[in-house]
């Protein structure tokens, strides 16, 4: 299967733009990057985005929408155009193909239709233009200190200098990120002007607010000032994933705790988490939590790999630990305190130092880990549902 298509959903009611995001997203085969309720900054999304896809809510506002259509059409004909509705004749669905709609598809959509319809965009996008290839990898723990920052600096570390592979880190902490002090390189940009600048995004914008850490290595600073995090919605963060997407072969996301918004869509984004957890009781305690959830959200197993930080040999037998998750580990990385101390006093991750520390070793092989692994889940479809977004009000 095909890596997923971005698009952007365009639609007058938000119910319907929710419903319809819901569909698509548990399909596993589409990102959907940016919504609108206006069918005009929906001609301006498609200049700034460069989505692949355009998918058109008819319903109520049918001059409007076939407009749209038509002049999709006729400034962006590499663009699939998917037009959908709740309550629409036949007579509209005859003139949605006439403006140039490339599918349509009623709501609710039975799954194999909907199979065939994502089919058919993906064989027409695959004549066209070339698809994207950028993977999102989120960090995540369900409980602070556990690694989560360390874990996300160092694959992303490993992914651009070891593996050389274009990577981009987003600082998701958005009121105390902390990456300058792990690379020792202070940002003059920010997630701030990513928000501040919505309107006029595009990927070079959005290139020039990255902070650069090496060649092919970045990172995308979290607010310089605590207080501008409220300025940040998660619409922002779905565009600035969908931009990245386009450039970056990583993009690694460093999450914060709390299942808020933001966090969610990130993990809803995320086409593989690595759920960070340590070997005691209450970090246990916690991550069978975070499992629970995740299967709640509708996350497929495939998407989430359990990673054990800071493990003592002498501490509780893998398989323990395993039985109690009721999850495979999927990676263990060793506790060394010195080197990870050393590595953010003089601002150098870990993998890329001198350091003797078995830590330099297992990070690039949990890199090598995570690169074909992502493969893997772009060529299954695996993606989150967008379930637990509509539970917390996912947009703005
Ligand atoms: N494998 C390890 N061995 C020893 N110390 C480690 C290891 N991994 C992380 N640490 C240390 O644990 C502390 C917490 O790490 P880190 O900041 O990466 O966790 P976090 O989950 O991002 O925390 P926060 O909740 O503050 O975001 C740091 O001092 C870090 O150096
Ligand atoms: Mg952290």
């Amino acid at each position: 299967m095909p890596v997923p298509i971005s698009v952007i959903v365009v639609g007058k009611d938000a119910q319907v733009r929710s419903e319809t995001r819901a569909y698509l997203a548990a399909t596993g085969r589409v990102h959907v990057i940016a919504e609108s309720a206006d069918y005009q900054r929906a001609v301006e999304l498609i200049e700034q985005l460069q989505p692949q896809g355009a998918v058109i809510i008819v319903d109520g506002e049918e001059a409007a929408a076939l407009k749209l259509v038509r002049e999709i059409g006729r400034a962006y004909p590499h663009t699939a155009i998917l037009c959908t509705g709740q309550h629409c004749a036949g007579e509209t669905i005859v003139r949605a193909y006439r403006a140039g709609a490339h599918e349509f598809l009623m709501q609710p959509p039975d799954p194999q239709e909907l199979r065939e319809v994502l089919e058919r965009l993906e064989a027409l996008l695959g004549e066209g233009q070339g698809s994207r290839t950028g993977r999102v990898i989120a960090v995540y723990s369900s409980r602070g200190g556990s690694g989560t920052t360390t874990i996300a600096v160092n694959v992303a570390a490993a992914l651009a200098r070891r593996m050389h592979q274009e990577t981009v880190l987003v600082d998701l902490n958005l009121q105390y990120g902390c990456l300058p002090v792990f690379f020792g390189v202070e940002p003059t940009y920010s997630l701030t002007d990513v928000a501040h600048n919505e309107a006029r995004l595009d990927i070079q914008l959005l290139r020039s607010f990255l902070t650069k850490v090496a060649d092919g290595f970045y990172y995308l600073a979290a607010p310089l000032k605590p207080e501008e995090a409220d300025d940040i919605f998660p619409a922002h963060l779905e565009m600035a994933f969908g931009l990245l997407r386009t450039q970056f072969a990583h993009i690694v996301l460093d999450t914060p705790h709390i299942l808020d918004p933001h966090t969610i869509a990130a993990l809803d984004h995320a086409d593989l988490i690595l759920l960070v957890t340590l070997g005691d009781l209450v970090s246990l305690y916690t991550t069978k939590r975070g499992l629970e959830v995740f299967r709640r959200m509708g996350y497929e197993a495939e998407k989430i790999r359990l990673l054990l930080n800071r493990y003592k040999n002498k501490e509780v037998p893998l398989g323990k630990i395993e039985e109690v998750l009721g999850q495979k580990i999927a990676f263990t990385l060793a506790e060394d305190a010195r080197a990870t101390w050393e590595a953010i006093n003089v601002g150098k991750p870990v993998v890329l130092s001198e350091s003797k520390s078995p830590l330099v070793r297992q990070f690039i092989e949990l890199a090598k880990l995570v690169a074909p692994m992502e493969a893997a889940s772009a060529s299954s479809g695996e993606s989150g549902r967008r379930f637990f977004s509509a539970l917390f009000g996912g947009g703005r």
